[in-house]
């Protein structure tokens, strides 16, 4: 049942309601697993236990609820809704059945007409702002940014669906120790030796972070050279960071030029993904402001200056909040130098969202090492009176990692997303070169990244943000199983028998005996406008990944058990068309919030 018959169903009740001067609860309706009909179901408890709570209580609640809805349904039948076939009072509930031919009709012709639009909600009146896509410059995107990626946008095109005004948001780090070191070593060896590519110039620089890190770290017996050698570079790097700070117009000139690679990459990739991001925000530039809000944390005795005794700014948050136990600790908001930290950035950031962009709610997709972070970020903002922190969520999620083993930035051990996608991509096209096909080489080639990101994108969305996740190509790329191949291959089949069939009918009755896959089939198609509402409230595509999954592999089964074009009867032909119609068209639209393109072949 969608939103406009239960709205017609609830306030007939809330009429009744008012009639008999029983105090109004909001009603909610849960679905009576199909046994022979489709209904809904609502109890009458929470009424009959409020109005004993007040002092109008008549008899025993329950036999009170009982009653309250025996009056209802005698009133419902005194004032019938269209669709509703018989009703039924037990033990303090109201159950409706709704006729079944009548039932199923208005599910698939539904669908149907809204098409893409099916199950997209009505407008929540919140703006949301979704901030991922956010790595750091002068580095590479590997597969951690992509599993990022994929579930920002997954949230994103889920709450957007579900009737929120959506901004998406990147905060890419361009600024802080890790920046300056690539842009020391590029300028003391490696000025002018770039890459061409896009991509290269990506790992490159990767690659330069490395050696950097390797130069400017303390190794075990050294000679005294060494330490020498090394304390001077590390002086060195400290130099261009006082310099970038400074604004140094040499040192920002370099630094906007190694800068702008790195997003350039990103951009691709992000157009590789169809992610567009509407508001770009760097750390660079929210460095002053952050400073500014040090200074007034300072002045209202938040923070504590311990500058002149040589120590920096701090925030002893469990005190400040009164807690006995550690718990969000103490934080530094500003170095004795009087540069701003990554925290420091967070408060000023967090204040821009809301001020500037007026969103109701800012969700935060970072891993799951920044909670103490985002904990700490939140609550100082509390203690600051910002009265929005209450409305931040930071949405974590878990590492990626190869069968081969963790990754380590410092130690070069990267795994890059553009080369596993490349090889996803390599690896469809080398099984489909084993089938004939009539598809062309531009289809061929188009499908077999279709299929190859999907199946990436499915393997990140398809497990708990918060666990881990060791990406098993294989696996992700085979066609059982819960992966995106098999929920592609699911629309590819719905599509194939359509071709197949010729005509699309305009129309059909459900008057035929329905076979249990196809009660199966319009249960899940009817649960879906739900099923987007729950993914987008709990910030939770695996809710969506897990319903894909479901309908697919329901499609499947009717496939194999319910015959559709070889159907004698024609209205039954007509009437499972439509239902694969139906079915093809959910697919598609369950597919796209997970960001994953649904083939006509493969
Ligand atoms: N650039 C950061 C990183 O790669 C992520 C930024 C997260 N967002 C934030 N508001 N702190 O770790």
């Amino acid at each position: 049942m969608f939103g406009s018959e239960q709205q017609a169903i609830t306030d007939k009740i809330n009429a009744f309601f008012s009639e008999n001067d029983i105090p109004l609860v909001e009603l909610k309706w849960t679905p009576v697993p199909f046994s022979g009909e489709w209904g809904v179901s609502t109890s009458f408890f929470q009424t009959a236990a409020n109005e004993a709570r007040s002092g109008i209580g008549r008899g025993p609640v329950p036999a009170r609820a009982q009653e309250i809805a025996e009056q209802a349904k005698t009133w419902l039948e005194a004032h019938p809704v269209i669709g509703i076939h018989h009703l039924e009072a037990v033990k303090g509930y109201l159950n409706l059945y709704f006729s079944t031919p009548e039932y199923t009709c208005n599910v698939v012709n539904t669908v149907l007409s809204q098409g893409k639009d099916f199950g997209k909600g009505a407008p929540q009146g919140e703006r949301v702002m979704v901030e991922f896509a956010q790595p750091n410059t002068h580095h590479s995107f590997h597969i951690g940014h992509y599993r990022n990626a994929i579930l920002g946008e997954s949230l994103s095109r889920l709450v957007e669906f579900a009737g929120f005004d959506t901004i998406r948001a990147s905060y890419p780090g361009d600024i802080g120790l890790g920046v300056i070191t690539v842009l020391w070593i590029y300028d003391k060896f490696y000025r002018g030796q770039e890459p061409a590519d896009v991509h290269e110039r990506g790992q490159w620089l990767l690659k330069l972070y490395v050696e950097a890190t390797n130069l400017l770290t303390e190794k075990e017996n050294e000679t005294p050279q060494e330490t020498l050698q090394r304390e001077s570079y590390d002086a060195e790097r400290r130099d261009m960071y006082r310099k970038w700070d400074a604004g140094d117009p040499e040192i920002r000139r370099l630094w906007e030029e190694t800068r702008a690679w790195s997003l350039e990459e990103l951009r691709v990739i992000l157009a590789m993904l169809e992610i567009d991001i509407d508001v770009w925000f760097f750390e660079s530039e929210v460095d002053e402001p952050s400073k500014t809000i040090v200074t007034e944390l300072i002045e209202r005795g938040i923070a504590t200056d311990e500058r002149p005794e040589g120590g920096a700014v701090i925030v002893k948050i469990d005190e400040k909040l009164g807690l006995k136990k550690d718990k969000y600790r103490t934080a530094v908001i500003l170095r004795s130098d009087g540069t701003s930290l990554y925290l420091t950035k967070d408060l000023a950031l967090a204040e821009e969202k809301f001020n500037k962009y007026h969103v109701d709610r800012s969700i935060y997709v970072v891993d799951n090492r920044q909670s103490l972070h985002f904990q700490q970020a939140f609550k100082i903002l509390e203690l600051w009176g910002f009265e929005q922190a209450e409305k931040c969520f930071h949405l974590a999620y878990g590492f990626v990692s190869l069968p081969e083993g963790a990754m380590s930035a410092r130690r070069g051990r990267l795994v890059l997303f553009k080369d596993v996608a490349d090889q996803a991509i390599q690896r469809v096209l080398d099984f489909e070169s084993e089938k004939t096909s009539d598809l062309s080489e531009h289809q061929r080639l188009e499908t077999a990244s279709q299929i190859g990101l999907g199946a990436m994108a499915y393997a990140m969305l398809s497990v708990d943000n918060n666990k881990d996740i060791v990406f098993e190509m294989d696996e992700a790329l085979s066609f059982d199983g819960h992966t995106g191949p098999y929920i592609q291959n699911a629309h590819v089949r719905a599509a194939s028998i359509l071709k197949k069939a010729g005509t699309r009918p305009e129309s059909a009755a459900y008057n035929h005996r329905l076979d249990s896959h196809e009660v199966q089939l319009i249960d899940l198609i009817s649960r879906f406008p739900d099923t987007v509402q729950q993914a987008a409230q709990e910030y939770r595509p695996l809710i969506m990944a897990a319903y894909a999954y479901d309908l697919a592999n329901t499609f499947h089964s009717f496939y194999h058990a319910v015959p559709v074009l070889k159907t004698e009867d024609e209205t039954v032909r007509q009437a499972r068309l439509r239902l694969v119609m139906a079915a093809k068209q959910v697919l598609a639209n369950a597919l796209a919030l997970l960001g994953i393109t649904a083939p006509e072949v493969m």
